[in-house]
């Protein structure tokens, strides 16, 4: 299997730092997928090597199969990046802007106008396309520097905290438009630190002190870091006779009565699978269920689960 991004123990020292220490990641075609951790976790040092930007210390990466490290050329021309920081080029104008980077992937004449056209559309930039891109607002400064990022129509688009510090609108704006360029086939990387934004990716490594520490869908990372799915009961105190026997429960975690109404929270393999049964088989006991939920967990929670002690 071909991945968009495949990097192999990909390792980066930094005199005697390891920054990036031997991660594997595979990040499939068409997916949005999510480089999670907090700041300093290695996420830009991983992406600059992914991109041939910087060179690793061990290790290799490769895109849609082609190795960086031979052949960097064919690498950037399937790949758009936006980088952490803003990196246009302040004393021209937005329109400027992505007309010099169109013309760098080398588009010419009546091609390049349509192109950057296009963009100041897509994008809603063209009542700045006069404007200094040194004196946009933050949120229309993202929008042009993803403009530049996909000039070329890459197959391969990552982000680097596109969203950090930026008001909510935008950053809805951008999951959005994520989501549309993932409808269009395009497959995308994107960092974070906010662990409530990586609730939209489709698969996530969570990435801390160089080391990816856990890696799967939003569901599978929480499952992992709390060895289940956790749902509540508020139930009848005779429930706990049984509960431990039915399929797919693993444990009890907490439990207190009020008002004579058990509430007790069990943690199950998987929550879809077992809640219906978990309440039909108490009802048939004659154990009555008042209601009966998963919990929520928040990525943030399972975050600090699963680097408790590292
Ligand atoms: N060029 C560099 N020289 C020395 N240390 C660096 C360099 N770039 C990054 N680092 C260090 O490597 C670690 C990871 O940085 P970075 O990849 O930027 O993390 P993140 O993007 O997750 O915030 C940090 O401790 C940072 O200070
Ligand atoms: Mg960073």
């Amino acid at each position: 299997m071909i991945y968009a991004v495949e990097a192999t123990k990909l390792t980066k020292y930094f005199g005697s730092f390891k920054a990036v220490d031997s991660i594997d990641l595979k990040v499939r075609k068409g997916e949005i997928f999510g480089l999670l951790g907090p700041n300093g976790a290695g996420k830009t040092t991983t992406i600059r090597m992914i991109l041939g930007l910087l060179k690793p210390s061990a290790g290799t990466v490769k895109v849609f199969g082609v190795d960086v490290a031979k052949n960097r050329k064919e690498v950037l021309k399937i790949t758009g990046y936006m980088p952490q920081r803003f990196s246009l080029y302040e004393d021209l104008t937005t329109e400027e802007n992505l007309r010099l980077f169109a013309s760098l992937y080398g588009l010419k004449g009546r091609d390049l106008d349509e192109r950057v056209g296009e963009l100041l559309d897509e994008f809603q930039l063209r009542e700045y396309r006069y404007r200094l891109a040194g004196k946009l607002s933050g949120g229309t400064k993202q929008r042009l520097a993803l403009a530049v990022a996909l000039v070329h129509k890459p197959r391969l688009l990552i982000v680097d905290e596109p969203t950090a510090g930026v008001d909510p609108p935008i950053r809805r704006y951008f999951w959005e438009y994520f989501r549309k360029l993932r409808q269009e086939g395009v497959t995308i990387l994107v960092t974070t630190h906010y662990m409530d934004e990586a609730e939209n990716c489709d698969r996530l490594a969570l990435m801390n002190r160089g080391k990816i520490v856990a890696h799967g869908t939003p569901q599978g990372i929480k499952r992992l870091a709390y060895g289940g799915d956790i749902v509540e009961l508020y139930t009848e105190r005779r429930a706990l006779l049984y509960l431990k026997s039915f399929d797919g429960v693993k444990t009890i975690l907490n439990k207190d009565v009020k008002d004579g109404v058990l509430r007790v929270k069990v943690l199950v393999d998987d929550a879809s699978d077992r809640l219906v049964p978990i309440v039909k088989n108490l009802e048939e006991k004659g154990v009555k269920v008042l209601r009966a939920n998963q919990v929520f967990v928040s990525l943030e929670d399972a975050f600090i689960k699963l680097t408790v002690g590292d």
